[in-house]
């Protein structure tokens, strides 16, 4: 990468949007120079305030302004097109959850890119959370010795209009699920990059309220096996009255910790104490985590040093393929063992 700065564009222009546009103004090695959407109104107007081009075609984009880099905030459909067709055109792509529509477009994703030299990362903004950082620190020092279970709680609240306002959500093709695939992957991310690898998942799906609104489920659960013997339990529903923040619990040998509002508490010999009180950023919805800008920095830093990126490909596939197995466990009722699990037998003598 040359010492100029990084020439950078975002795609979809919708209610994500400025959290990307806001953190590529504060990196001081990136300039912002278009915007792309198809609808010109929002186009236009985010353009004006921002003082960048505008554009309703990515590639004719890329082609004209050559940036170095695109983030991705369209719809969950247009995601595996768009990556790879950024990637062939030589562009770097920072690409917001979920990294495709489900786990097979991934894998087509990995598939074709394998081998490239342009980085791939996924917008999983809330492993940069303080209070995450922390829990991941305590984990692998062991400070409160082996980790025995994790659960992860999301109730949230998403309304008709949320659904019918919009032309992609609510359906399997251009959403790809409801509250395990737009909600809820979050958390499920959280939960394997804390527990290791899985060895199967086995959960259930339905929709509760929305039965006549959406196609996908508005409510989910599922029990994880973690490799190490270590089990997760999961909850996820758009169901509830408020946004509550996520609940994360994780038992260890010797203490728990746990998430409750803005706090990391831990409880140990009876006695709990707050480990960390977190802040919320300006901006920010705080349901989805406030740390947008700290990974996109993240994300500038690799590219200019020419380092891995913390979230690839194969890490952001994994929460696509827990709700695979969520969905394929819930008809089968058996448990879903994941491929890297199946790679590893296979590979053993
Ligand atoms: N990381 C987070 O916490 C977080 C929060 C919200 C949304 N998201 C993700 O961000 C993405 C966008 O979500 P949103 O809430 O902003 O959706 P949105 O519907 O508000 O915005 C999507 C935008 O994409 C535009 N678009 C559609 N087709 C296009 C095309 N072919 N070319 C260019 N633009 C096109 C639409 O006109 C719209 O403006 C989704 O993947 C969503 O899951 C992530």
């Amino acid at each position: 990468m040359s010492s100029t700065k990084l020439k950078v564009a975002v795609v979809g222009c919708g209610g994500v949007s400025e959290n990307h546009i806001v953190s590529i103004n504060d990196y001081d090695d990136a300039d912002l120079v278009a915007l792309v959407d198809t609808n010109a109104d929002r186009l236009k107007e985010l353009s004006n305030r921002y003082n960048c081009r505008f554009y309703t075609d990515y590639i004719e984009m890329i082609k004209c302004e050559k940036v170095d880099v695109i983030h991705i905030a369209t719809p969950h459909f247009l995601h595996k097109e768009m990556i790879i067709n950024a990637v062939k055109l030589g562009c770097h792509v920072f690409v917001e959850k979920p990294l495709a529509l489900n786990y097979d477009e991934a894998q087509e994703i990995n598939d074709c890119l394998r081998g490239r030299s342009e980085k791939v990362m996924v917008c999983f903004q809330n492993r940069y959370r303080p209070s995450i950082k922390m829990i991941k620190r305590i984990i692998e020092t062991k400070e409160l010795g082996e980790l025995i279970s994790i659960s992860g709680v999301v109730t949230w609240h998403r309304t008709k209009e949320y659904y019918t306002k919009s032309d992609w959500r609510g359906k399997w093709v251009t959403e790809g699920g409801g509250v395990l695939i737009n909600q809820a992957i979050h958390t499920l991310d959280l939960m394997q990059w804390f527990g290791g690898k899985i060895e199967g998942i086995k959960g259930h799906f339905d929709t509760r309220l929305l039965q006549d609104v959406i196609e996908v489920e508005d409510t989910a659960e599922a029990t994880i096996r973690f490799s190490n013997g270590a089990t997760g339990v999961f909850y996820a529903t758009n169901c509830n009255k408020t946004n509550t923040d996520v609940r994360l619990e994780l038992t260890f040998e010797n203490g728990i910790l746990y998430t409750i509002h803005n706090q990391l508490l831990q409880l140990t010999n009876g006695e709990t104490t707050v480990l960390l009180n977190e802040d919320v950023v300006k901006g920010e919805k705080k349901y989805w985590g406030n740390q947008h800008q700290t990974i996109i920095q993240q994300f500038y830093n690799c590219l200019i040093n020419n380092t891995e990126v913390d979230i690839s490909l194969e890490d952001g596939s994994v929460s696509l393929e827990m709700i695979k197995g969520i969905y394929l466990s819930c008809k089968t009722k058996r448990y879903y063992a994941m491929t890297y699990m199946k790679d590893l037998f296979n590979n053993a003598d």
